[in-house]
C-alpha cells in the first residue's frame, strides 16, 4: 500500500513514522508512506496557504488552490482521498479494515481554524478520529496511518496478534498475563496454567464477553443491531 499525506507540518510525522512497527513496515516495503509539505504547492514567495474568511470572522481558512494542486500531484486512478476533519465519519476498526484493502490512500490534513468548503469536493471520504477538536488533522492522519498499516499483510510479525484482539467480533480483548504467576500476591488465573487449550479458549471467550459487558456495553448493542451476533454471543 502507498499512503501520501498532505500537511503544513510535515516534520510532525518524522518521529511517528521513524520508529517501531511503522518504521519496520516501510523498511520491509509493506507500506510506502510519503509526507508532502502543502507549502510546496504555493506560487507566492511567502508560501501562503491560508487567508481571511469571506464574510468576516476570526481565524484563517486554508485556501483551495494549494490543496487541489497537492492532491493532483499524487493522485492516480484508484487513489482514495481522505480528508481528516472532526465532521467526518468516526474511525473504527471496521473502517480501518476496509481502508487497509485500498492500494493508495491520500490523507489531507485540515487545520483547526477551518478550510475552504470547496476542498471537500476533493475527498472521497471524510474521517474523524473522535468527537473532539484537535489543532489540526495531523494527529488524526497519524492515527489512521497506524491503524491501517498494522492491518497490512506481513506488518505484524506474529500472525496470531491479529487473531483475537479488541474489537474482533465487536468484543474487547480478554485479559493477558505473563511471568511471574504470582506477582505481589496477585495470582494468574489457574486455568491459564493448566495447559488445557480448550478450557483456556473457553475462559478467554467468557472473559472477553464479561469485559465488554462491563466496560463497553455499547459494542454489544451495536453488534446485535448491525451485524448479528458475534461468535461469542450466541
Ligand atoms: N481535525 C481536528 N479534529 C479532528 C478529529 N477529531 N478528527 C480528524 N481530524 C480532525
Amino acid at each position: 500500500m502507498r499512503i501520501d499525506i498532505i500537511t503544513i507540518f510535515p516534520k510532525m510525522f518524522e518521529p511517528v513514522l521513524g520508529e517501531s512497527i511503522l518504521k519496520r513496515a516501510q523498511a520491509a516495503g509493506k507500506v510506502k508512506i510519503l509526507v508532502h509539505d502543502l507549502r510546496d504547492h504555493t506560487l507566492d514567495k511567502h508560501r501562503k496557504v491560508d487567508d481571511r474568511p469571506f464574510g468576516g470572522g476570526s481565524g484563517m481558512v486554508l485556501c483551495p488552490e494549494p490543496v487541489f494542486k497537492a492532491v493532483a500531484a499524487v493522485k492516480k486512478s484508484g487513489s482514495k482521498v481522505i480528508l481528516l476533519t472532526p465532521q467526518g465519519r468516526k474511525l473504527d476498526q471496521s473502517m480501518a479494515k476496509r481502508l487497509a484493502k485500498q492500494k493508495h490512500l491520500i490523507f489531507v490534513c485540515g487545520r483547526y481554524e477551518g478550510f475552504d468548503e470547496r476542498i471537500r469536493a476533493l475527498a472521497d471520504e471524510e474521517v474523524s478520529i473522535g468527537d473532539y477538536i484537535l489543532t489540526g488533522g495531523e494527529l488524526a492522519a497519524m492515527v489512521l496511518t497506524d491503524v491501517v498499516s498494522r492491518l497490512l499483510p506481513g506488518v505484524l510479525g506474529d500472525k496470531n496478534s491479529l487473531n483475537f484482539e479488541s474489537f474482533e467480533g465487536n468484543l474487547l480483548e480478554y485479559p493477558q498475563y505473563t511471568r511471574p504467576a504470582n506477582f505481589r500476591s496477585m495470582e494468574v488465573p489457574r486455568v491459564l496454567l493448566s495447559g488445557d487449550h480448550q478450557k483456556i479458549e473457553c475462559w478467554r471467550a467468557q472473559q472477553a464477553l464479561k469485559r465488554t459487558r462491563e466496560k463497553r456495553p455499547d459494542l454489544l448493542n451495536n453488534n446485535n443491531k448491525k451485524k448479528g451476533k458475534s461468535k461469542w454471543t450466541k
